[in-house]
C-alpha cells in the first residue's frame, strides 16, 4: 500500500531547539523506514539562527514553505547572543510572525501529569495525580498584536510605553469554538478566563463566550473566572479544570503556571492551529514544545526531547489524522518514564540519567514494542 507522504517543515531554531528536533527527525525517519507513515522532512531557520544567516528572524521564503507544508514543527527561539539586536527583529519576532502570518489563533497547551513524574511536581501528589488540563490560548490577538503600541517621549521629556489589548467578536468566537469542540471530546467542561471586572475587552470576551455557549453548546458546562482567580485556583485545586479558554497574555502566563503542576516544562507539547479551509479541509498548524531555548544547557545533550516528541504526536493527531500513532508515541513516552530513564531535568532517586539522544532512542525502542503489541492485538501486519 502506498502511503500519503506528509510534508513537514522543521524549524529547530536556537539553544536546545535543534537537539529536541534531531530526536523528532530520528523518530519520523524510523516511522518512514518501518512503513508506519511516510514523511518528507525539510529543515529551515528561525529565530537567532535566521538572524545570523539572513538578518531577520524569519524570511518570507520560510513563511511560504510553512504554508506549503502539511505542518510545521518548531523547536525554540532566542538566547543572550541576540539580546542586542533591534527589537523589531529579535528572535521572538520570528515566532510571532509565523503565528500571525499563518493565522494560528488557537494554541492548545495540555498539562498532563505522568504518574512516574508525580514526585517532580512542587504540589502534593494527591493534588496533581491524574491531572489532565487543556489550556486553549488565543494566539494572534490581544495585547501581543494590538495597535497602537510603542514607546513615546512625552512633552516633559519622560517616556511612555504603551500597548493595546483588543479583541473583536469574531476573534473571541473562533477560539471559544475550538475550546468547546475539544471539551466535547473530553470532560465537557470549559472555564473561560478574563478580567471582565477591569477591562472592556474582558467584558466583551465574557459576553461572546456566553452567547456562543447558549447558541451552540448546551451540552458543555461553562463557567467564567477572573484570570487572577484562575491562577490561584490552579494551585489550590487544579482538578476542577478540564478546558480553560483565555486570551493571549493570560494564556501565556496560565500555561506556564499549569506546566509547573506537572513538574517539568521539559515534558509539555503544544499545538497552534489555524482555521479549517472549507474547500480543502486543511488547516495551517505549528507544533512546538512549551519550553524555551534554555541556552544555559544547549549543546550538552542535557535537554529533554520529550516535549518536542510529544508535540510531534500532537502533529500526527491534529494535522495528519494519525491519532493511532499519536497514542502509541504518548504510550511509549509513559513506558520510558516508567522504566526509570530520565534526562537531567526530571532526574529522581533510583532512576537512570541519560542524554537527549539516548532518550530519543529509548522512545523509539518503547514505541517499537507498543506498535508491535497493538498490531498483534488487531491482527494487522505492516
Ligand atoms: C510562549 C512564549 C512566547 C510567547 C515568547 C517566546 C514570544 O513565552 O510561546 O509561551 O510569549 O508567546
Ligand atoms: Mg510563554
Amino acid at each position: 500500500m502506498t502511503q500519503t507522504s506528509h510534508k513537514i517543515l522543521l524549524l529547530p531554531g536556537d539553544g536546545i531547539g535543534p537537539e529536541g528536533m534531531a530526536e523528532v527527525s530520528k523518530l519520523a525517519n524510523w516511522l518512514s523506514a518501518h512503513h508506519y507513515a511516510s514523511f518528507e522532512l525539510e529543515t529551515d531557520l528561525v529565530g537567532g539562527a535566521a538572524i545570523d544567516a539572513h538578518g531577520v528572524p524569519v524570511t518570507d521564503e520560510t513563511i511560504a514553505k510553512a504554508k506549503a507544508a502539511d505542518a510545521v514543527m518548531l523547536g525554540a527561539v532566542g538566547g543572550p547572543k541576540w539580546d542586542r539586536v533591534d527589537y523589531a527583529i529579535r528572535p521572538e519576532a520570528g515566532l510571532l510572525k509565523l503565528r500571525k502570518e499563518l493565522d494560528l489563533f488557537a494554541n492548545l497547551r495540555p498539562a498532563l501529569v505522568f504518574d512516574a513524574l508525580i514526585e517532580a511536581s512542587t504540589l502534593k501528589p494527591e493534588i496533581v495525580r491524574g491531572l489532565d488540563i487543556l489550556i486553549v490560548r488565543e494566539l494572534t490577538g490581544g495585547v501581543y498584536f494590538g495597535e497602537p503600541r510603542g514607546i513615546e517621549i512625552l512633552p516633559n521629556g519622560e517616556k511612555r510605553g504603551f500597548n493595546t489589548q483588543t479583541y473583536t467578536t469574531s476573534e473571541i468566537r473562533r477560539v471559544a469554538e475550538v475550546a468547546f469542540d475539544l471539551a466535547g471530546k473530553r470532560s465537557k467542561k470549559v472555564t473561560s478566563c478574563e478580567k471582565a471586572n477591569v477591562m472592556e475587552s474582558g467584558k466583551l470576551w465574557r459576553e461572546v463566550v456566553t452567547e456562543l455557549h447558549a447558541e451552540k453548546y448546551p451540552g458543555i458546562a461553562l463557567s467564567h473566572m477572573y484570570a487572577d482567580n484562575c491562577a490561584m485556583q490552579l494551585l489550590r485545586n487544579p482538578q476542577q479544570f478540564d478546558v480553560i479558554v483565555t486570551d493571549n497574555l493570560f494564556g501565556d502566563i496560565l500555561s506556564d503556571e499549569a506546566s509547573m503542576l506537572t513538574g517539568s516544562l521539559g515534558m509539555l507539547p503544544s499545538a497552534s492551529l489555524g482555521a479549517v479551509d472549507a474547500t480543502t479541509g486543511k488547516r495551517y498548524a505549528m507544533y512546538e514544545p512549551v519550553h524555551g531555548s534554555a541556552p544555559d544547557i544547549a549543546g550538552q545533550g542535557k535537554a529533554n526531547p520529550l516535549a518536542t516528541i510529544l508535540s510531534f504526536a500532537m502533529c500526527l493527531r491534529y494535522s495528519l489524522n494519525r491519532g493511532d500513532l499519536a497514542d502509541a508515541i504518548e504510550q511509549a513516552a509513559q513506558n520510558v518514564l516508567n522504566s526509570g530513564l530520565r534526562t537531567p531535568d526530571i532526574m529522581a532517586e533510583h532512576c537512570t540519567q541519560i542524554s537527549t539522544a539516548d532518550m530519543g532512542d529509548a522512545l523509539i525502542r518503547a514505541l517499537e514494542t507498543s506498535l508491535f503489541l497493538s498490531m498483534r492485538a488487531t491482527g494487522a501486519s505492516s
